[in-house]
């Protein structure tokens, strides 16, 4: 993949800081050993915790130099739970193995980007297995809650709701809403 607009950012160590703490919090009480499939896993923000629970993660970014990060650290902290692939999200097939998709940070429904993303998370939403789980962690606003609400309405309507809960990032002050729904069939 050519070089994507993060590489140059993640020059910077640890760029986003800490994980959102219900993030956290919900991935502690899953039973361990879950194949997680960290979409835009950035620098591993989440893979690297995730992964030192116990959870299976495959990191998947379009920025080499994110996944080099985690590489690298996953490497220093002795973890081989942890792989990475260079992908764009938007034509990545779920495989039947995965388990939970994350997302964090990912969508923002800018007018410019909300029907990509829209078609994202039905596309993705349609291929995940039966009990498998979606979580994202989006910016709390009226507008990632109306389309979140339209989700709710159409691709989620049968789907249960595991946690929604707001959770502020301490490295930036922002106010998340973090989300996670398990596919009934
Ligand atoms: C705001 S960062 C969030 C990183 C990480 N999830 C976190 O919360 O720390 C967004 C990440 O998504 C990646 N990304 C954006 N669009 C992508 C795409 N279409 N396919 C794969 N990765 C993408 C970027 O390279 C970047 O690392």
């Amino acid at each position: 993949m050519t070089a994507q607009p993060y590489d140059r950012h993640y020059q910077t160590r640890d760029l986003f800081g800490d994980p959102l703490p219900a993030l956290i919090a919900f991935f502690e009480q899953l039973q361990p050993g879950r194949r997680v499939w960290d979409m835009g896993a950035g620098q591993g923000r989440d893979t690297l915790p995730l992964a030192r629970m116990g959870h299976q993660v495959r990191a998947i970014d379009s920025s080499r130099t994110g996944l080099d990060c985690i590489a690298k650290a996953a490497a220093a902290a002795r973890l081989a739970n942890i792989t990475t692939l260079c992908a764009d999200v938007h034509s990545l097939k779920v495989a039947p193995e995965c388990q939970v998709l994350l997302f964090d940070a990912m969508f923002h429904f800018y007018k410019r980007d909300r029907a990509s993303e829209m078609a994202l998370l039905e596309r993705v939403s349609n291929q995940l297995s039966d009990r498998g789980i979606l979580a994202c962690a989006v910016p709390a606003n009226q507008t990632t809650a109306a389309n979140l609400a339209l989700l709710h309405q159409s691709a989620w309507a049968s789907w249960g709701r595991l946690t929604d809960v707001e959770s502020r990032h301490e490295h930036t002050g922002t106010l998340y809403r973090f989300l996670a729904l398990e596919k009934v069939p």
